[in-house]
């Protein structure tokens, strides 16, 4: 069996909070002990410019996070651990990939749409405060994984849709320059959408309802004292159902313990008392990694070595890979013999040519794989009708030779059939 490649990437614009610990942080670093599995964990700061424009906050929730996860018990020695900028591959595949990637595959992404929704809604211009790289950021998301070959993504429900966008940039990018990538798959983390907040609502940093991983233990208690719950007194039974602390919980305890806290639900334990066991649970958890995580807090040179340690590792891989995609495409050194790219030598295709002539009109002609004359138009007054009557030859077919409306002349030597088979021919490869 070939080993697996597990790749994430965490945003850097937050202080990483008990939903991220549970949702992510913790299965992750699971599942880099695992046998058989080369996982690649990297900070996404690239993506974070994107959302935030205050450099001391990038660069605090860099190191944060960096310490988070560390602190959990990643082991830098064991997974590739680095920081996207750190890696200038990253930003350079992004390139090749917009240029396979259909814009309106874009168009369509959810985080772009729901701004141009809001912002139709409220009469303004569709794009206002729209930038560029929020709707390029599926691309730069595509690059990071695929920069790796990943065969697997770790991630939540609401990315799922830009794992999918990376597979259809690998394809686009295999059909047109041979196999280079893998095509990913999303592994969807489900406790990311459940764990609650103080409010009861998903926890999040958009809901300011979070309690933050690395709270010191008063702050711990203080945070989970104020977590909703109904006026039920105490003696009174209580519902776990609807229960954000009694799912809060859920997430830290062993079966037996949730067992236990379901029994005391049921026969009346105050909610003072239901808080002090949540508290002490989550406490009994995260406390000794507290100490880790303040210790690396402290000593911030220590992770920059350890993430360049980690790009060095990162860039192993992705500096040669780069060089082969370079080559693929057609960046390469001059004096290094011109080849009959791998393309043409795998499938020649018929080919449709536009252009413009002397008289100023528009014309179009289908040439076979071997470069014969299948087909020739006559004039068109606009280019678009030209494109049209080429999208109808690729959808009808040779019926459109026998409309009258339409200027088409076969080439010589030429039977329907040669120019059925050349259309045919195009229309597989469109869907191969
Ligand atoms: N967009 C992801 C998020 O917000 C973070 C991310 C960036 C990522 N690049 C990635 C996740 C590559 C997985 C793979 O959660």
């Amino acid at each position: 069996m070939t080993t697996q490649r597990f790749l994430t990437g965490i945003t850097t614009s937050g202080t990483p909070h008990l939903g991220n610990y549970v949702g992510s942080i913790r299965p992750a670093v699971q599942a880099s002990l695992r046998p058989g599995v080369q996982s690649f964990y990297f900070l996404a700061d690239y993506h974070a410019l994107i959302k935030i424009d205050e450099p001391a906050r990038i660069q605090r929730s860099t190191l944060e996070i960096a310490a988070s996860w560390l602190a959990a018990g990643l082991d830098p020695e064991r997974v590739v651990f680095y920081r996207q900028s750190d890696v200038p591959e990253i930003p350079e595949l992004t390139w090749f990939l917009t240029c396979v990637l259909g814009k309106g595959v874009l168009n369509r992404a959810h985080a772009y749409k729901a701004a141009v929704d809001k912002n139709t809604a409220a009469g303004t211009d569709p794009d206002s405060d729209v930038t560029a790289g929020l709707f390029m950021y599926p691309v730069l998301m595509g690059a990071d994984i695929l920069m790796f070959n990943a065969h697997k993504v770790p991630v939540g429900r609401d990315q799922v849709q830009h794992i999918e966008m990376a597979r259809d940039m690998a394809n686009s990018f295999n059909h047109r320059y041979g196999e280079h990538f893998v095509p990913p798959e999303a592994v969807i983390e489900d406790f990311v959408a459940t764990l609650p907040g103080l409010d009861g609502r998903k926890m999040s940093k958009s809901y300011d309802n979070t309690i933050p991983m690395f709270a010191t233990r008063a702050q711990l208690k203080k945070l989970i004292g104020g977590i909703v719950t109904d006026s039920k007194a105490p003696g009174e039974p209580k519902a776990v159902e609807g229960s954000a602390l009694f799912q809060i919980y859920q997430a830290f305890a062993s079966t037996q313990e949730t067992e236990a806290l379901r029994q005391a639900y049921a026969t009346g334990i105050s909610w003072a008392d239901a808080k002090q066991t949540v508290f002490e649970r989550i406490d009994r958890e995260l406390a000794p990694m507290r100490e880790t995580y303040q210790a690396l807090m402290d000593n911030p040179a220590k992770i920059e070595a350890l993430l360049k340690t980690g790009a060095e590792k990162a860039r192993a891989i992705a500096t040669p890979f780069m060089g082969q995609l370079r080559h693929a495409v057609g960046l390469r050194a001059l004096q290094t013999q011109a080849e009959v790219s791998t393309k043409t030598a795998k499938v020649a295709l018929p080919v449709f040519k536009q252009y413009r002539e002397a008289d100023g009109q528009f014309y179009f002609k289908l040439q076979s794989a071997d470069g014969r004359l299948l087909l020739q138009s006559g004039a068109f007054a606009s280019p678009k009708v030209a494109g049209q009557t080429i999208a109808a030859l690729q959808t009808e077919g040779v019926a459109v030779l026998n409309r009258s409306s339409v200027p088409l002349h076969m080439g010589p030597d030429t039977t329907e059939s040669d120019i059925a088979a050349a259309l045919q021919a195009l229309q597989d490869a469109k869907q191969g």
